[in-house]
């Protein structure tokens, strides 16, 4: 039998925790390091599968790889492959972000559509168009997008959609083109900001990161770094939530408040009490009385993320009213509904939108991690809900919250991997 998550609920979170550096970030870090032939060292990425797999993309096109705890040293002399092979790709979606740097650096690049999460159409329209407005040739090879271009040509460039990785891939492809680039509606996330930062510690010229207009002066040539990778600002948001659905008091030490303004708003609309930190001392949630129902809209940064749109989900079950959550990122996020549902959840869909009855009692039952948070969404009920709940599909975990058991058990819940 695969493994489980067993998880008697019942009892508040209380305590401190420290999350990881950024699942995400350290993702694009990976891929980040592949414009330069000098070594490059990312400190603080995660103790999660997703790392893993995307070292071994790496090595398949060449790269020396050493994964150590949360340091990763990756060093691309040369290529030996300018394609990964499709079984790798399939196992996160940040694998074709190897196709912006292999383009940029060896004219030529083709790579699978790749796997991860099923939570969405997932098309890759806004990297392509952005490789092709470089002037490189793009086409289907096979199971591959093929792209091949003698050098880059910087462009300005209008994004249909401000999507994240499409974002990071073109940034990346733009870092060696010869020329300027401008993206106009790129993705503001924090993660992409953080990428540029690595760039631009490689010797890249990126400037207005973290906003919808970006600037991408190319360089000839980009160098080592040693890059220190931000906190993770959805697992922060999980534990808040954990301790908020729990009625609990939880104190996220390393939280970024600057980065949680939408999650906070909403603490704060549910009548949760905060303790916000300026000078590093995290975020504190406490439930002191019922929690208020809300409304949410999951959008692009720096609304509310999408990747807390289930975990938020099983909060408001323990509201005072109706709320809603309207999904507007992914087409295909609200598969979760269904495993609350069967622990007693009075939550329903109509289209994009999910509407949740709070005060209600859960129950302990046996569920499946859908994906990564579809997956936190249920650990969380479980975490609220009375009597033994068992959660498989944990290799879903495993991609993105390091040392999940550890670190709910040091909140104080009863939570085994069996
Ligand atoms: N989209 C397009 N065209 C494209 C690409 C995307 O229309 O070429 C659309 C998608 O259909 C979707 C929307 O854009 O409706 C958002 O997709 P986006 O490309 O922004 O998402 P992503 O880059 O594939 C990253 C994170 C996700 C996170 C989203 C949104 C990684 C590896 N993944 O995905 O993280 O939900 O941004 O913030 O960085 C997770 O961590 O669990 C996760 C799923």
């Amino acid at each position: 039998m695969s493994e489980r998550f067993v998880i008697r609920g019942g009892r508040p979170l209380r305590g401190e925790v420290q999350v990881s550096g950024s699942k995400n970030a350290s993702l694009y870090t990976l891929a980040a390091a592949l414009l330069t032939a000098d070594p490059v060292t990312i400190r603080n990425a995660p103790e999660i599968a997703d790392i893993g797999e995307m070292a071994d993309v790496c090595r398949s096109l060449g790269a020396e790889v050493e994964v150590d705890g949360t340091t990763v040293n990756l060093q691309a002399r040369e290529f030996t492959s300018t394609a990964p092979p499709m079984d790798q790709v399939m196992a996160l979606r940040a694998s074709f972000l190897v196709m912006g740097p292999l383009l940029a650096r060896e004219g030529e690049a083709a790579c699978a559509s790749p796997g991860g999460d099923v939570i969405g159409v997932r098309p890759l329209d806004v990297h392509l168009a952005g490789f092709r407005a470089l002037g490189a040739e793009v086409h289907r090879e096979g199971a591959d997008w093929a792209a091949r271009a003698k050098r880059l040509q910087g462009a300005r460039i209008f994004l249909d959609y401000p999507s994240v990785l499409g974002t990071v891939n073109v940034m990346f492809a733009a870092a060696l083109a010869e020329g300027t680039t401008t993206i106009v509606n790129a993705a503001a996330e924090p993660e992409v900001a953080m990428a540029a930062d690595l760039l631009n510690a490689m010797g890249a010229r990126v400037s207005g990161h973290g906003t919808a207009m970006m600037e991408i002066e190319g360089v000839e040539r980009m160098h080592g770094a040693d890059f220190i990778v931000v906190p993770d600002r959805i697992e922060t948001g999980t534990y808040l939530l954990a301790g908020a659905a729990t009625g609990g008091d939880v104190r996220v030490t390393n939280a970024q408040p600057g980065e949680l303004d939408s999650l906070l708003t909403k603490f704060r609309e549910m009548e949760a009490e905060l303790d916000v930190s300026s000078d590093g001392g995290g975020v504190r949630v406490s439930v002191p009385r019922k929690l208020q129902p809300i409304q949410v809209q999951a959008v692009p940064y720096p609304g509310f993320p999408t990747d807390l749109h289930a975990p938020m989900a099983v909060a408001l079950t323990q509201a005072d009213g109706v709320s809603t959550i309207h999904e507007r990122v992914f087409d295909n996020r609200t598969a979760y509904v269904g495993e609350l549902r069967t622990m007693g959840a009075k939550i329903i869909t109509g289209g994009q939108t999910v509407i949740i009855e709070g005060g209600t009692p859960l129950t302990g039952a046996a569920v499946r991690a859908l994906d990564i948070r579809a997956g936190a969404s249920v650990v969380i009920a479980g975490l609220v809900a009375d009597g033994e709940t068992q959660v498989s599909g944990v290799d879903h975990l495993d991609r993105g919250y390091a040392h999940l058991a550890e670190r709910l058990t040091a909140l104080g819940a009863d939570v085994e991997r069996r």
